[in-house]
Protein backbone atom coordinates (compact mmCIF):
# COMPACT_ATOMS: atom_id res chain seq x y z
CA UNK A 1 0.00 0.00 0.00
CA UNK A 2 1.22 3.22 -0.75
CA UNK A 3 -1.71 5.42 -0.15
CA UNK A 4 -0.27 6.37 3.57
CA UNK A 5 2.20 9.37 2.53
CA UNK A 6 1.19 12.82 3.74
CA UNK A 7 0.40 14.90 0.69
CA UNK A 8 2.84 17.64 0.49
CA UNK A 9 1.78 21.22 2.10
CA UNK A 10 1.43 24.44 0.71
CA UNK A 11 4.64 25.12 2.45
CA UNK A 12 6.25 22.58 0.28
CA UNK A 13 6.40 24.47 -2.57
CA UNK A 14 4.66 25.15 -6.16
CA UNK A 15 1.88 26.90 -4.89
CA UNK A 16 2.65 29.94 -6.96
CA UNK A 17 4.98 29.20 -10.26
CA UNK A 18 8.21 28.18 -9.35
CA UNK A 19 11.53 28.12 -11.82
CA UNK A 20 13.01 24.37 -11.61
CA UNK A 21 16.25 24.47 -14.22
CA UNK A 22 15.16 27.05 -16.82
CA UNK A 23 11.59 26.35 -16.97
CA UNK A 24 9.00 27.76 -15.02
CA UNK A 25 6.78 25.38 -13.13
CA UNK A 26 3.33 25.56 -11.11
CA UNK A 27 0.92 23.03 -9.49
CA UNK A 28 -1.56 21.49 -11.85
CA UNK A 29 -5.25 22.55 -10.15
CA UNK A 30 -8.87 21.08 -10.75
CA UNK A 31 -9.76 24.13 -13.57
CA UNK A 32 -6.59 22.47 -15.26
CA UNK A 33 -8.00 18.97 -16.35
CA UNK A 34 -9.36 19.74 -19.72
CA UNK A 35 -5.89 21.69 -20.37
CA UNK A 36 -4.02 18.43 -19.80
CA UNK A 37 -6.60 16.17 -21.24
CA UNK A 38 -5.66 17.96 -24.73
CA UNK A 39 -1.71 18.36 -24.16
CA UNK A 40 -2.27 14.13 -23.70
CA UNK A 41 -3.71 13.68 -26.78
CA UNK A 42 -1.57 15.98 -28.97
CA UNK A 43 1.28 14.37 -26.66
CA UNK A 44 0.22 11.43 -27.69
CA UNK A 45 -0.48 12.12 -31.55
CA UNK A 46 2.63 13.99 -32.49
CA UNK A 47 5.50 12.10 -30.58
CA UNK A 48 4.48 8.17 -30.75
CA UNK A 49 3.45 7.42 -34.58
CA UNK A 50 7.47 7.45 -34.32
CA UNK A 51 7.66 4.26 -32.39
CA UNK A 52 3.95 3.15 -32.01
CA UNK A 53 1.92 1.35 -34.48
CA UNK A 54 -1.52 3.46 -35.71
CA UNK A 55 -3.61 1.08 -33.91
CA UNK A 56 -1.38 1.45 -30.38
CA UNK A 57 -1.65 5.62 -31.23
CA UNK A 58 -4.90 6.01 -31.41
CA UNK A 59 -5.67 3.35 -28.17
CA UNK A 60 -3.33 5.16 -26.14
CA UNK A 61 -4.85 8.68 -27.40
CA UNK A 62 -8.08 7.41 -26.45
CA UNK A 63 -7.49 6.43 -22.64
CA UNK A 64 -8.93 9.29 -21.00
CA UNK A 65 -12.49 8.76 -22.98
CA UNK A 66 -12.03 5.30 -22.93
CA UNK A 67 -11.37 4.46 -18.77
CA UNK A 68 -11.88 6.68 -16.00
CA UNK A 69 -8.67 6.01 -13.85
CA UNK A 70 -7.42 9.42 -16.44
CA UNK A 71 -9.65 11.79 -14.35
CA UNK A 72 -8.97 9.52 -11.06
CA UNK A 73 -5.33 10.36 -11.64
CA UNK A 74 -5.82 14.11 -12.34
CA UNK A 75 -8.47 14.50 -9.14
CA UNK A 76 -6.73 12.72 -6.44
CA UNK A 77 -3.07 13.02 -7.55
CA UNK A 78 -0.13 15.60 -6.97
CA UNK A 79 0.32 17.29 -10.38
CA UNK A 80 2.58 20.28 -11.75
CA UNK A 81 2.64 21.83 -15.20
CA UNK A 82 4.99 23.77 -17.34
CA UNK A 83 3.01 26.75 -19.09
CA UNK A 84 4.10 28.47 -22.39
CA UNK A 85 3.60 31.80 -23.54
CA UNK A 86 -0.02 34.01 -23.39
CA UNK A 87 -0.90 34.68 -27.05
CA UNK A 88 -3.92 36.79 -28.48
CA UNK A 89 -6.51 37.89 -26.49
CA UNK A 90 -6.34 34.76 -24.17
CA UNK A 91 -4.48 35.94 -20.90
CA UNK A 92 -4.47 32.48 -19.40
CA UNK A 93 -0.70 30.81 -20.51
CA UNK A 94 -1.35 27.27 -22.03
CA UNK A 95 -0.06 24.73 -20.47
CA UNK A 96 2.69 22.69 -22.68
CA UNK A 97 3.62 20.01 -20.44
CA UNK A 98 2.01 18.31 -17.27
CA UNK A 99 3.29 15.47 -14.16
CA UNK A 100 1.35 13.89 -11.65
CA UNK A 101 2.51 11.85 -9.16
CA UNK A 102 -0.23 9.09 -7.74
CA UNK A 103 -0.14 7.69 -5.24
CA UNK A 104 2.83 10.04 -4.17
CA UNK A 105 5.86 6.90 -5.14
CA UNK A 106 4.37 6.87 -8.34
CA UNK A 107 4.93 8.97 -11.62
CA UNK A 108 1.54 8.42 -13.12
CA UNK A 109 1.76 10.88 -16.14
CA UNK A 110 4.08 12.87 -17.99
CA UNK A 111 3.07 14.34 -21.00
CA UNK A 112 4.51 17.18 -23.44
CA UNK A 113 3.00 18.76 -26.84
CA UNK A 114 4.91 18.37 -29.57
CA UNK A 115 5.38 21.96 -29.92
CA UNK A 116 7.10 22.45 -26.84
CA UNK A 117 9.25 18.75 -26.45
CA UNK A 118 12.62 18.40 -26.25
CA UNK A 119 12.59 22.06 -24.56
CA UNK A 120 13.23 20.42 -20.44
CA UNK A 121 10.08 20.96 -19.61
CA UNK A 122 9.37 16.95 -18.97
CA UNK A 123 13.26 16.83 -17.13
CA UNK A 124 12.15 20.24 -14.96
CA UNK A 125 8.75 18.84 -14.00
CA UNK A 126 10.13 15.32 -12.87
CA UNK A 127 12.73 17.11 -11.09
CA UNK A 128 9.98 19.38 -9.15
CA UNK A 129 8.19 16.30 -8.54
CA UNK A 130 10.86 14.34 -7.25
CA UNK A 131 11.52 17.49 -4.92
CA UNK A 132 8.15 17.54 -3.07
CA UNK A 133 7.96 13.18 -2.97
CA UNK A 134 10.82 13.44 -0.67
CA UNK A 135 9.42 16.22 1.35
CA UNK A 136 6.69 13.57 1.78
CA UNK A 137 9.15 10.84 2.98
CA UNK A 138 8.70 8.96 -0.26
CA UNK A 139 12.47 7.03 -0.16
CA UNK A 140 11.34 5.98 -4.05
CA UNK A 141 10.07 6.77 -6.80
CA UNK A 142 8.31 4.19 -10.10
CA UNK A 143 6.99 4.22 -13.33
CA UNK A 144 5.76 2.55 -15.95
CA UNK A 145 7.78 4.47 -18.54
CA UNK A 146 7.05 4.47 -22.94
CA UNK A 147 9.63 3.83 -25.53
CA UNK A 148 9.67 7.24 -25.85
CA UNK A 149 10.21 8.44 -22.26
CA UNK A 150 12.57 5.60 -21.45
CA UNK A 151 15.95 7.84 -22.41
CA UNK A 152 14.71 10.65 -20.58
CA UNK A 153 13.99 8.82 -17.08
CA UNK A 154 17.45 6.81 -17.62
CA UNK A 155 19.43 10.28 -17.86
CA UNK A 156 17.87 11.23 -14.54
CA UNK A 157 18.84 8.23 -13.04
CA UNK A 158 16.09 6.14 -13.08
CA UNK A 159 16.46 2.21 -13.95
CA UNK A 160 14.33 -0.24 -15.64
CA UNK A 161 13.31 -2.91 -13.44
CA UNK A 162 10.96 -5.35 -15.43
CA UNK A 163 9.62 -4.77 -18.70
CA UNK A 164 5.92 -5.08 -18.76
CA UNK A 165 3.37 -6.48 -21.60
CA UNK A 166 -0.59 -5.45 -21.29
CA UNK A 167 -3.67 -4.62 -23.29
CA UNK A 168 -5.02 -1.25 -22.99
CA UNK A 169 -8.09 -1.04 -24.80
CA UNK A 170 -7.53 -4.23 -26.60
CA UNK A 171 -4.28 -3.15 -28.02
CA UNK A 172 -1.49 -4.81 -26.93
CA UNK A 173 1.57 -2.35 -25.38
CA UNK A 174 5.07 -3.06 -24.18
CA UNK A 175 6.33 -1.09 -21.46
CA UNK A 176 8.98 -0.70 -19.03
CA UNK A 177 8.96 -0.64 -15.03
CA UNK A 178 11.59 1.77 -13.89
CA UNK A 179 12.38 3.13 -10.36
CA UNK A 180 14.49 5.58 -8.71
CA UNK A 181 15.69 5.62 -5.12
CA UNK A 182 15.45 9.39 -3.82
CA UNK A 183 18.02 10.77 -1.49
CA UNK A 184 18.16 14.28 -0.03
CA UNK A 185 20.55 16.56 -1.51
CA UNK A 186 23.75 17.17 0.86
CA UNK A 187 22.91 20.20 3.28
CA UNK A 188 24.36 23.61 2.81
C1 LIG B 1 8.32 11.92 -22.88
C2 LIG B 1 7.96 13.38 -22.96
C3 LIG B 1 7.04 13.76 -21.78
C4 LIG B 1 9.24 14.22 -22.88
O1 LIG B 1 8.89 15.60 -22.82
P1 LIG B 1 9.97 16.74 -23.12
O2 LIG B 1 9.52 17.99 -22.42
O3 LIG B 1 10.23 16.82 -24.58
O4 LIG B 1 11.28 16.16 -22.41
P2 LIG B 1 12.66 16.91 -22.13
O5 LIG B 1 12.80 18.08 -23.06
O6 LIG B 1 12.82 17.15 -20.69
O7 LIG B 1 13.66 15.75 -22.53
C5 LIG B 1 13.90 15.48 -23.89
C6 LIG B 1 14.03 13.98 -24.07
O8 LIG B 1 12.75 13.36 -24.08
C7 LIG B 1 12.68 12.40 -25.15
N1 LIG B 1 11.84 12.96 -26.22
C8 LIG B 1 11.24 14.18 -26.23
N2 LIG B 1 10.53 14.31 -27.37
C9 LIG B 1 10.69 13.19 -28.07
C10 LIG B 1 10.20 12.74 -29.32
N3 LIG B 1 9.40 13.50 -30.08
N4 LIG B 1 10.57 11.52 -29.76
C11 LIG B 1 11.36 10.74 -29.02
N5 LIG B 1 11.86 11.10 -27.80
C12 LIG B 1 11.52 12.32 -27.35
C13 LIG B 1 14.12 12.25 -25.64
O9 LIG B 1 14.76 11.31 -24.80
C14 LIG B 1 14.66 13.66 -25.39
O10 LIG B 1 16.06 13.70 -25.30
P3 LIG B 1 16.90 13.99 -26.65
O11 LIG B 1 16.37 15.27 -27.19
O12 LIG B 1 18.33 14.08 -26.17
O13 LIG B 1 16.64 12.83 -27.56
C15 LIG B 1 7.25 13.74 -24.31
O14 LIG B 1 8.11 13.29 -25.35
C16 LIG B 1 5.90 13.08 -24.48
O15 LIG B 1 4.89 13.64 -24.08
N6 LIG B 1 5.87 11.88 -25.10
C17 LIG B 1 4.62 11.19 -25.43
C18 LIG B 1 3.96 10.63 -24.18
C19 LIG B 1 4.88 9.75 -23.34
O16 LIG B 1 5.62 8.91 -23.82
N7 LIG B 1 4.78 9.99 -22.02
C20 LIG B 1 5.51 9.22 -21.06
C21 LIG B 1 4.61 8.19 -20.43
S1 LIG B 1 5.50 7.55 -19.03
Amino acid sequence: MYTSFPLPSPASGFTEAETCGPVLIRRLTDEDHGAAADVYRDAVHSQAPALYSPQQVAAWAGLPLSRPEFRFTLAQGFGLVSEGEPSGSTARPPIEAFAVLEPLDRVALLYCRGRSCRQGRASALLQGLEALALTAGVEALRTEASFISRPLFERQGWQVMAIEELALAGVSFRRFLMQKPLTAPPPG
